[in-house]
């Protein structure tokens, strides 16, 4: 079954716990938190204090993108703050494998990004360090982009990989997910979607969610 991570970007920020009760009662698997700091990405939104103060508000699982500069300086915030999953961009760190092993030595998931423009190349070395390879189908800062048809290529490449090393990677998309363009994703290999516009945005979120989680992926998924 594929996993669905709706992005509290989209809930009304002056109202996260609401937004947070409403995706965990209309089914959702984890939570997506979008953490930016305005210098990886231009955009500034939340940071480990407001996921600590979430945290007593729901039992889904905690999925925390950091798109941030020096990662690894920040990820102990985070894990203390109840996240799950942490997922680092490459682009942001030369330590990635210290970033990647602080995750998993503080007992959360570890998880690896990469931009559009990022070759797949960028993270193939790393794999076996990884629950989650996060593909970025938008330039990452702002919800509400048009999703990037390029990257369904880096998708399947991906998941010809890990088959091939017997690895059991999630593949999740993030960026202009909708039920057309996510099915596309999860036929080319994704097992995690990760949305926000079109999940806070759906007339019916519980049925959107259900819809999604339907699409048919690879065997066993
Ligand atoms: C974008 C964030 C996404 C964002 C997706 O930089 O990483 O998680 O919330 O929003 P939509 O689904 O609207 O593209
Ligand atoms: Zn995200």
């Amino acid at each position: 079954m594929t996993k669905i991570s709706p992005s509290m970007l989209s809930a009304d920020a002056a109202r996260l716990g609401e937004g947070l009760a409403r995706l965990e009662a209309c089914g959702a698997d984890w939570a997506h938190i979008d953490v930016m700091d305005g210098v990886f990405v231009p955009n500034i939104t939340i940071g480990q204090h407001v996921v600590r103060s979430l945290r007593p508000l729901s039992d889904l699982p905690f999925d925390v993108h950091l798109m941030i500069v020096n990662p690894l300086k920040h990820v102990p915030d985070f894990l203390d703050a109840g996240s799950d999953l942490i997922t680092v961009h490459v682009e942001t760190t030369e330590n990635l494998e210290d970033s990647l092993a602080a995750i998993r030595d503080g007992g959360a998931k570890a998880g690896a990004s990469i931009n559009p423009g990022t070759p797949l190349d960028a993270v193939l070395p790393y794999l076996e360090m990884l629950d989650l390879l996060l593909v970025m189908t938008v330039q990452p800062g702002f919800g509400g982009q048009a999703f990037q048809p390029h990257c369904l290529e880096k998708i399947s490449h991906a998941r010809r990989v890990i088959e091939e090393r017997s690895l059991e990677v999630e593949i999740s998309v993030d960026g202009g997910i909708n039920r057309d363009t996510g099915r596309r994703c999860v036929e080319a290999g994704a097992t995690v979607l990760a949305a926000g516009s079109a999940l806070f945005g759906a007339e019916d979120m519980a049925a959107e969610i259900e819809l999604w989680r339907g699409f048919g992926g690879r065997e066993g998924a």
